[in-house]
């Protein structure tokens, strides 16, 4: 039997959220969670970048044991790219973990596979663990084309990067059409692709990595399809964007298992 993964339950704050209301949310969920909900679980929030220094001051003085993370960031380490956040500046900032190539990003800022795996080991340089997204569109479903889609994407998204790195990161599974739609996919449908990820992860870096890499799935989550989706033997996870911006809905998330059956 392989070790256990860890579920990562990860709060995408996405364009939400000034630097006060995030300093208010942040204490909200620290409130709202007891010390040994987090013996099972990894917990991560991205706010803007605006607020990383507000939110990171709160779990520092509080001592909570959420990390930090980011919902994006440059390629580079430093120099003229007016705009940009490197990852040299976030690593000082205590955040642990980076989101690359959020759908988001590649629909509306033209992130391409190449770009994203600049970005992944940019994050990686400074040992962050980048959390790295792919996903299908409706179109690409409904024509078959979602495994193939996803299977391009993982390997452009990863290629060059040694067995021991893809085994200790993180990938985000999160269907485009299912992002802030209220629609979801079913649990067999989720756990389906992240059984396909784990298994193209084993063919291209090996048995350890498969059994290393932790499987997010996003799109939707919400604390009454959590427990179900959680349950599926390859997803390690979630990330969550709406539901994240609730403290109250967030912490239900983050203790799925108080509502398995
Ligand atoms: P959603 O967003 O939970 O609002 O669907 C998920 C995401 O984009 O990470």
């Amino acid at each position: 039997m392989p070790e256990a993964r860890t579920p990562l339950i990860s709060g995408n704050w996405k364009m939400n959220h000034n630097h006060f209301e995030a300093i208010q949310t942040i204490q909200k969920l620290a409130y709202a969670l007891n010390p040994e909900d987090y013996d099972h679980v990894d917990v991560s929030v991205h706010p803007p970048f605006t607020d990383l220094r507000s939110v990171q001051t709160v779990l520092q003085a509080d001592d909570v044991p959420i990390s930090l993370g980011a919902q994006n960031v440059h390629q580079e380490k430093s120099g003229a790219f007016t705009g940009e956040i490197s990852a040299p500046m976030l690593q000082k900032l205590d955040v642990s973990y980076v989101i690359v190539g959020h759908s988001e990003r590649r629909e509306l800022f033209g992130e391409t596979d190449e770009l994203v795996n600049a970005k992944a080991l940019a994050v990686l340089a400074e040992q962050m663990t980048p959390i790295v997204c792919v996903g299908e569109t409706l179109e690409e479903r409904r024509a078959g084309r979602a495994e193939g889609k996803v299977a391009s994407q993982v390997a452009g998204s990863l290629a060059g990067l040694a067995p021991d790195v893809v085994g200790g990161l993180v990938l985000a599974y999160e269907p485009i059409w299912a992002i802030g739609t209220g629609e979801t996919a079913s649990s067999e449908d989720a756990q389906q692709m992240c059984a396909h990820i784990r298994r193209l992860v084993g063919e291209q870096w090996g048995a350890d990595a498969a059994a290393g890499v932790r499987i997010q799935y996003g799109g939707s989550v919400k604390p009454a399809n959590a427990p179900e989706l959680m349950a599926e033997p390859d997803i390690d996870g979630a990330l969550v964007g709406g539901a994240s911006l609730d403290p109250d809905d967030f912490a239900r998330i983050v203790n799925f298992r108080l509502y398995q059956t």
